[in-house]
């Protein structure tokens, strides 16, 4: 789980443009970073243990036209300078940076020392540009030689590597995910589109299995095909995200200016339900009488277990909820004739793509929504829409939920009936109001809820219904950022065991339905867990009355919606514990925001 990005360029001078890329790569981690810089002749590497600015920011270093960086979170090879990337070759004219992880490295490691090259890293990294060395020694030229190299070894990668003897940044990529972004007199690489923002919109997305050689005059694309390389024609294509997107515009943390998006985001969506009335079609008619299943993980699988809700309720559809890395031993059933939703932030969570590389092969149709653009799961999805969040910064993910679960809304509405457009965008717009009106003074009661239990020990949340799985992902939130331990429980699940573990002032947060017959049975938990001892806090409808030690009241539409609403003071809870603690939420530690690793 790393990130890489590269620049050339004809004037001099990338260092700057360089590092900005790699720190809006830094959700992917940022335990070491590094960077090689073309100075013509030669190349001039700079790397270390720590986040971007540790390592480079700050440091004067000679500049050049071309340069490539890494940001790294380890997984082959301990945290040290010499693990760091790039690595360069044994005459130090090659440097080469990659994202993943390659199988049956160890036996070619030992074949290159026997042949004289001394390697400085464990990384399994370190053989890519050692074999590449080798074939420019025996005449071929760069992409010849990565392509060669990269056929020896099995697992996944995203490497861009230059030369001190080229003007070219060469990549390729299998698995991990790759972008070209197009310049004017410059071209540029990176790990996703967000990276580039601050030089481009235009982009060129590679897929699994090609090569492409970046000069500042152009690219070329090539495809591995049975041990040859094949020539690829691809256009480029706008994204629409912006600049400024990437900057934290005055809040202390990108998590909390996400938080303060939704509202807008909500907005948007209800203005473009349109948009969604084709990929719901496509769905409805794939579907037939096959199985649904939804994919996902993290918070997007939470978002997912919304949308089943939705499915069955809304649309009267059977769906399944799978965990993306459980999915191949989960899936013995699927086959032709079903259909996989993938729900992704990223479109690149190795856990989903595997799955869907699985569904694929078993004959499913694979359906996705997704948020980062030209993401691997678009490419490998029949279709996708997207759920226009712009991109999520902060690690744990807050307003791609609430634009999933609304999007999920929105095409499960689509699908039982194709003339909902106009009730949507009502709903989708007062829903975003009510949010909006509120969002000053439920960051004020989270925060003092925050103080309450910033020292307890555990806290579990309960709901029910359509708000179990917000009380999941409350949950999850609280334990990612806060690192208190917390759980998520079906409020009637938890006197099977759970209940145990109520004690004096164990904080026992609970979100409340709309509808009163299960508002009745959620008052029965509370008692239940207050009886026993806990301080019982509510995320609740304003008019609602109940046995709790503190409420928190939301303005909630109806049961349907009120999964984004209540998702609201819940982030909030979590981010201002987290602040309390001392902690970075943007930041959570052992955490990356983009989990390419199985
Ligand atoms: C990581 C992130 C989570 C995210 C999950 C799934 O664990 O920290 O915030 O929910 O991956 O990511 P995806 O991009 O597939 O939604």
């Amino acid at each position: 789980m790393c990130g890489i990005a590269g620049i050339t360029r004809r004037r001099a001078g990338v260092l700057s443009d360089l590092l900005k890329a790699l720190k809006n790569l830094e959700y992917r981690g940022y335990d070491s970073a590094g960077v090689a810089i073309s100075l013509g002749s030669r190349l001039l590497v700079r790397k270390g243990v720590g986040t971007i600015d540790q390592v480079l920011g700050g440091v004067s270093l000679e500049d050049g036209r071309m340069g490539i960086g890494h940001t790294r979170w380890a997984t082959h090879g301990g945290v040290s300078v010499e693990n760091a990337h790039p690595h360069t070759s044994c005459d130090g004219r090659i440097a080469l940076v990659h994202n993943g992880t390659l199988d049956g490295f160890e036996r070619l490691r030992e074949e290159l020392r026997a042949r004289g090259h001394v390697f400085k890293s464990d990384t399994d990294t370190e053989v890519i540009v050692h074999l590449v060395e080798e074939g420019i020694e025996e005449g071929l030229d760069p992409i010849s030689s990565l392509s060669r190299a990269l056929s020896e070894l099995g697992g996944s990668y995203a490497v861009a590597m230059i030369s001190a003897d080229s003007d070219s940044i060469f990549v390729a990529r299998y698995k991990s995910p790759l972008v070209i972004g197009i310049g004017n007199g410059e071209n540029y690489c990176a790990s996703d589109v967000a990276a580039l923002l601050h030089l481009t919109r235009e982009f060129v997305f590679l897929e699994d299995g090609e090569l492409a050689e970046i000069s500042p005059e152009g690219i070329r694309i090539w495809r591995m095909v049975g041990g040859k390389l094949e020539s690829v024609n691809r256009g480029a294509e706008r994204v629409e995200w912006v600049p400024q997107q990437m900057e934290k515009g005055g809040y202390e943390h990108f998590m909390m200016k996400e938080i303060f998006e939704q509202p807008h985001i909500l907005r948007k969506l209800a203005e473009t339900v349109e948009y969604y009335v084709k990929f719901s079609e496509g769905l409805r008619s794939a579907l037939k009488d096959g199985w649904l299943s939804i994919v996902a993980a993290g918070t997007s699988l939470h978002a997912g277990m919304i949308g089943k809700y939705y499915l069955s309720r809304v649309s009267g559809l059977r769906s399944e909820v799978v965990i993306a890395s459980e999915f191949p031993e989960w899936s013995h059933h699927l086959g032709k004739g079903d259909v996989v939703l993938a729900v992704s932030q990223s479109g690149e969570t190795a856990d989903v793509l595997e799955a869907i590389r699985i569904a694929r092969d078993r004959g499913a149709r694979v359906f996705s929504i997704v948020n980062v653009p030209g993401s691997t799961l678009t490419r490998l999805s029949e279709d996708y829409v997207f759920i226009q969040a712009g991109p999520e910064i902060g690690v744990a993910a807050t307003k791609t939920f609430t634009a999933q679960v609304a999007v999920l809304y929105i095409i499960a509405s689509l699908m039982s009936d194709s003339d909902s457009g106009v009730r949507l965008m009502r709903d989708l717009e007062v829903v975003s109001e009510e949010i909006l009106g509120s969002m000053e003074g439920l960051s004020e009661e989270a925060r003092n809820v925050a103080k309450l239990i910033r020292m307890s020990k555990h806290a579990f949340f309960l709901g029910r219904g359509i708000n179990y799985p917000t009380a999941l992902e409350g949950a999850l939130k609280l334990k990612e950022i806060s690192y208190i331990h917390a759980e998520g429980y079906a409020a009637g699940e938890y006197k099977h065991g759970p209940l145990a573990l109520i004690e004096e002032g164990v904080p026992v947060i609970a979100v409340i339905p709309t509808e009163e017959a299960l508002v009745n049975k959620i008052i029965y938990n509370l008692m239940e867990v207050r009886a026993r001892g806990a301080f019982t806090i509510t995320v609740q409808p304003p008019e609602v009355s109940l046995p709790s030690d503190r409420e928190i009241r939301v303005r909630v539409r109806d049961e349907l919606t009120s999964p984004i609403a209540y998702a609201v003071p819940l982030q909030l809870i979590a981010y201002h514990t987290a602040v309390e603690l001392g902690r970075n939420p943007d930041k959570p530690r052992n955490l990356a925001k983009s989990v390419t690793v199985e």
